[in-house]
Formats: structure tokens, C-alpha cells, sequence
């Protein structure tokens, strides 16, 4: 069966990983479980080496997909469908894709089958690419069979027509898809939804879950074109290499409504051109919307990070971020080897690309490189860290705005604010914590 057959070198990647656990327990005199995870790692805090950097720790948990997804039964589908559902997707690629998956689950729990998603793309793209132009629609179909029914036709009776469109946004609080949604299938026949946030996944039975899982995370590939490029972007790059999403973007900075200081005259103006109506906060509204982690990291900040991560300055790094990212200098001053895809993507065809499309390249670096860190949390973020995950990649931090804008504001500085920066997010790595990981991934003790 197809199904097994993708699933099994993920399988034995995990008895080949337990088995040298086991080993390594049986051969050491000291299990490792007896000790505590604070005393299993102190050391560290006070003897670290010059020479290891953060990826060298020993981490004490891992994530993996959980068992009850990928070991779902692909025969246990309902015969009878309640009707046709479309997921009407809006924003950024990785909204989109949230959405998507969302609608996945959805239309499982209601037992309806899924015609091809709608992507629609927000004003600030400037182009229409819809799913079959980002997406492989043959895999996503042939992938998610035993999931969930999916079709590329509607039934000739239904082909003219619209979809009735159910309003899930309007519902505030929990609410329950069967109760509220069932309904207008079952009478309509052929409906569309968009997700909203609020609902309660958790609630879903784990054959909804699981299909949102997969829709997510296992059924979902670029296109033929569009990986083409992707990988002769990715060949490009020295290897081994860093995937760093640096968010400093006028808009963003704009929308963080945090106050900087010393920012050059250029990007000033950015940033007050992006604001509109939005003022920063100032004063001591300023400092307590810092200190709870809401402002972005600056290039230099998130270079003085990386060091404090022992991070070497040769590292190669390549830069995942729109254009227009500001005082970049801050960056490339300390880490000289960084490569974006306009210097490594020059032809014509690149400079044609949108903002979709570039969204996804940086998406497919970022999920084979041999390590990703990111200074924001935002919708690619939490997509590609799952998928990392997914991968078996273990090499991914999001780097603490929250624990930089605390230590700065009692003064650390220097060596000591390094320390302090090189704990926390060393404490991070070592649980996985703060990966936004979703349901579909379960804690695995090392
Ligand atoms: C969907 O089908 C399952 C059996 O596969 C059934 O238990 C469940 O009640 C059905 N749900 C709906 C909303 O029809
Ligand atoms: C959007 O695209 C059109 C044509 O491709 C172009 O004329 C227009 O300037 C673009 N708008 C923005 C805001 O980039
Ligand atoms: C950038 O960071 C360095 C320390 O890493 C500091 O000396 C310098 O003043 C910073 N520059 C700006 C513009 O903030």
C-alpha cells in the first residue's frame, strides 16, 4: 500500500533511534533517566566550551509525529459522504496553509469529501496564484487518500453551481462544526468554509485530527516549477548553513508598534511611512510592551544573539526574508558569509516571481537547511518548524525577544547578558520548548 510504504523510513528511523538509545543506557554506568533534567545539564552553564555551539547539547526530549496519525487506518472512511466541502483560503502562503489544514479537519469530522481548496491571495501579494500554482495537486490527492475523500471534479449536477458559503468567522467563542456547519452540507449539498481560529480541535476524534495532520504536514509539495527553482536556490548555498528568518521589515516594525533607538535615518522613514494610524507605544508603556516580548529583533540584536549561542561568525546563513529588510548591517557586519536568493536567483524568471512564490522558496530552504532559526513566531515559523520536525530535523530555535528585551532592561550587558541569553535558549533546545508545535506532534523522552 502507497501509505506504508511512505511511512516506513520514518518508522525505522525511530527503531534505529531506540535502539541506539538502549545501547547507549545499557553501556553507561548512570541511566539516564535517574538523574534530573537540571542536573543533567548545570554543567554546561558553568564549564561551557568555546568551541560547542547550541545544537551540541544534549537535548532530554524530542518531538515526533504522533502514532495515532501515522498509524491511522487508511480503510476506516465512511462510504457515505455528507456532501462537498471547499476550504477558501486568504493571506500569506502559511495562512493559507493553515486554513487549509484546518478545512481538512473540518471536512473530515463532518464525513464530506474536499474539491481543491481556493487560495486566494491578499492585496499585498499583487498576484493570483491559487493551490494547483503553489501546490502539487496529484500528491496532495494521491497523499490524503484514507484520510479523507478528496476530488478534483464535482459531479456534473453540481459543477455550475457556487458553493453555499458558511460564514465560520461570525461565530465567536467554541463552536461546534457538526452542530453548526453538518446542517447546511446535508442541505446544500456543496458548501465553502474558511477555518475560524476559535475552534476546539481537540475535541475533534483523532481519525479529524489525523487528517489535518497529514493534509499538513505529509500531502503537501511544491510544484514541479516551482521546486525546480527551489532547489537550484537550495544547491546554491554553501553548505552547511543556517535558515534564518529575520523579520525587520518596515510593516513589521510598524505593526510591533515598538519604539527604537539608533535605527538609521532611511529606515526611520519606513517605518513611519508603514505606520499609518498605528503610533508606537512610548515611555513606560514602551518598556513593559518590550519586556513582554512583542518587539523584533534588530539585525544586530539577533547577531549578538547568535554569538551568545556560539554560533560562529564564518557560518554560513542564509537570509529567509521579504525585501526591504532593515539595517542589515547589523547583520552582515559579524556574520560576513550571508547569501540572499536576489544575489544566488538572478535570471529573469526570479525577478518575475511573487510574493507567494518567493514565500515559498525561502519555505523550501528553510525545511532542508541544516539548521533554522527565527526571530519571529509567525505563520512560516510555526510551519516550518512542524515540518522540520516532521523531518527529523531537530536543528531549530526560535530565537527569545521576550528573554533579550528582559535581560537588556535589568542591565545585563556584555558577557553577562551573553550568558544569560546562551541559558535560556539553551534551556529551549534542550525540551523543544517554544516550537508552537500542533497537536499532531507528540512529546518522545531521550
Ligand atoms: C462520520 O463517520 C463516522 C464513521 O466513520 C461516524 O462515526 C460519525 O458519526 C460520522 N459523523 C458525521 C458527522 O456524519
Ligand atoms: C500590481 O501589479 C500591477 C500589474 O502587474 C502593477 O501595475 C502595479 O503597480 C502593482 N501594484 C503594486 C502595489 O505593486
Ligand atoms: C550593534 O551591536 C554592537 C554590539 O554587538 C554595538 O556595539 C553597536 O553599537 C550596535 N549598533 C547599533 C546601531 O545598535
Amino acid at each position: 500500500m502507497f501509505l506504508t510504504s511512505v511511512k516506513k523510513p520514518l518508522f525505522s528511523i525511530l527503531l534505529v533511534t531506540l535502539s541506539l538509545l538502549l545501547a547507549v543506557i545499557l553501556l553507561s554506568s548512570s541511566s539516564p533517566f535517574s538523574k534530573s533534567y537540571m542536573s543533567s545539564i548545570s554543567p554546561m552553564s558553568t564549564t561551557r566550551s568555546e568551541k560547542s555551539d547550541l545544537w551540541s547539547v544534549r537535548r532530554i526530549v524530542d518531538w515526533r509525529p504522533c502514532k495515532w496519525w501515522l498509524q491511522v487506518d487508511p480503510t476506516a472512511l465512511p462510504a457515505e459522504s455528507n456532501g462537498y466541502i471547499r476550504v477558501d483560503c486568504y493571506g500569506g502562503l502559511n495562512q493559507m496553509r493553515r486554513d487549509l489544514c484546518d478545512g481538512v479537519g473540518v471536512a473530515r469530522l463532518l464525513n464530506g469529501t474536499l474539491v481543491l481548496p481556493k487560495f486566494e491571495v491578499a492585496a499585498y501579494w499583487n498576484e493570483s496564484s491559487g493551490f494547483a500554482d503553489v501546490f502539487d495537486v496529484d500528491y496532495f490527492i494521491q497523499q490524503m487518500n484514507g484520510f479523507v475523500k478528496v476530488v478534483k471534479d464535482l459531479p456534473t449536477e453540481l459543477v455550475s453551481k457556487e458553493p453555499f458559503r458558511v460564514d465560520c468567522s461570525k461565530r465567536k467563542g467554541q463552536f461546534d462544526y457538526i452542530e453548526s456547519v453538518l446542517p447546511s452540507l446535508l442541505e446544500h449539498h456543496y458548501i465553502s468554509i474558511t477555518p475560524a481560529m476559535s475552534q476546539r480541535r481537540d475535541r475533534y476524534p483523532l481519525y479529524a485530527k489525523a487528517a489535518l495532520c497529514e493534509a499538513c504536514y505529509n500531502a503537501l509539495r511544491l510544484t514541479k516549477a516551482l521546486e525546480k527553482k527551489a532547489s537550484e536556490l537550495l544547491q546554491a548555498i554553501p553548505k552547511p548553513f543556517l535558515s534564518l528568518h529575520l523579520r525587520f521589515e518596515p510593516d513589521m516594525v510598524a505593526y510591533s508598534q515598538c519604539e527604537y533607538s539608533g535605527l538609521s535615518i532611511a529606515s526611520m522613514k519606513a517605518i513611519e511611512a508603514a505606520q499609518g494610524d498605528r503610533k508606537p507605544w512610548t515611555g513606560e508603556a514602551a518598556r513593559v510592551w518590550r519586556n513582554r516580548g512583542k518587539c523584533p529583533l534588530t539585525p544586530n540584536e539577533t547577531a549578538f544573539i547568535l554569538q551568545a549561542l556560539s554560533i560562529p561568525t564564518s557560518t554560513n546563513i542564509y537570509l529567509a526574508a521579504g525585501d526591504g529588510l532593515m539595517e542589515i548591517e547589523g547583520l552582515t557586519s559579524i556574520y560576513t558569509n550571508v547569501f540572499t536568493k536576489s544575489r544566488l536567483l538572478s535570471g529573469e524568471d526570479f525577478t518575475n516571481m511573487h510574493g507567494n512564490t518567493k514565500a515559498a522558496l525561502d519555505y523550501y530552504v528553510s525545511i532542508n537547511s541544516d539548521s533554522y532559526m527565527a526571530t519571529y513566531f509567525g505563520n512560516m515559523d510555526k510551519m516550518v518548524a512542524a515540518m522540520r520536525t516532521f523531518k527529523g530535523l531537530f536543528k531549530t530555535l526560535f530565537l527569545s525577544r521576550r528573554a533579550f528585551a528582559e535581560f537588556t532592561s535589568k542591565g545585563l550587558k556584555g558577557k553577562e547578558l551573553m550568558e544569560a541569553l546562551w541559558r535560556t535558549h539553551r534551556d529551549d533546545f534542550v525540551v523543544g520548548k517554544g516550537l508552537g508545535l500542533p497537536d499532531c506532534f507528540c512529546e518522545f523522552k531521550l
